[in-house]
């Protein structure tokens, strides 16, 4: 399932972060931003225990997240998302997917992975500001994949319809949150309007 975030507070860091003059502090600042709000809805059908509890007037049942939450950055750019995220569910666990891709080929090409050992029992969240061809998701996808997960969701700022396609039909169980799905991909694979190298503009490099 596709969701694609109609609020105002996310229209208006997104834009800011779209305009090319925007710096590296202010893009990161927004990033984190738009993930904090993202996570609300994102986090929506997370399953919990409900368990005893004693306030100061009564016993009552309160409830306590059944699942450990594991946030999955493809690097570099999906680290911008995480602190957004992490201020939220501090108890998450990071996993690490190291990714480029190719700008010739635009192939994904991964170099590294690392990852807690309850996979297979935790809701996973893949983050990464941009799914253009959408290979680098898919990949990502993938990966997780083989260590077990089976809960998994994939927060992206900014998606091409083409790559939202790609991801949809070769995992049709993984829902999609974008705060944009835009026009279409240029020739060089960048997404249009698009905000431009999201990595470069995170980290401050060219
Ligand atoms: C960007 C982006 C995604 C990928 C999207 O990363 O952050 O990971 O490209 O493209 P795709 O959907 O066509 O695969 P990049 O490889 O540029 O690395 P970076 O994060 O180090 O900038
Ligand atoms: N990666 C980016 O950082 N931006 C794009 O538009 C496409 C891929």
């Amino acid at each position: 399932m596709l969701t694609v975030f109609d609020h105002p507070l996310i229209k208006h860091k997104l834009t800011i972060m779209r305009k090319k003059e925007t710096g590296t502090k202010d893009f990161r600042q927004n990033l984190d931003e738009i993930g904090g709000l993202m996570v609300y809805e994102v986090t929506r059908d997370l399953p919990l225990n409900e368990i005893p509890i004693e306030t100061p007037l009564c016993q009552t049942i309160g409830y306590e997240m059944a699942k450990d939450v594991v946030i999955v950055p493809i690097l570099r750019a999906g680290l911008g998302v995480v602190n957004g995220i992490q201020n939220l569910i501090p108890t998450a666990r990071i996993a690490h997917i190291g990714m480029y891709r190719d700008e010739e080929t635009l192939e994904p090409h991964p170099y590294f992975e690392k990852y807690p050992s309850n996979m297979d029992e935790a809701a996973v969240i893949i983050v990464d500001p941009m799914l253009a061809t959408g290979g680098s998701s898919v990949a990502a996808i993938d990966m997780v994949k083989k260590q077990g997960a089976t809960s998994i969701k994939l927060v992206c700022l900014v998606g091409a319809p083409e790559g939202v396609k790609v991801v949809e039909e070769a995992h049709p169980d993984v829902d999609i949150y974008l705060a944009s799905l835009d026009d279409h991909l240029n020739e060089k694979g960048y997404i249009v309007p698009g905000l431009g190298d999201a990595g470069d503009r995170i980290f401050g490099t060219k």
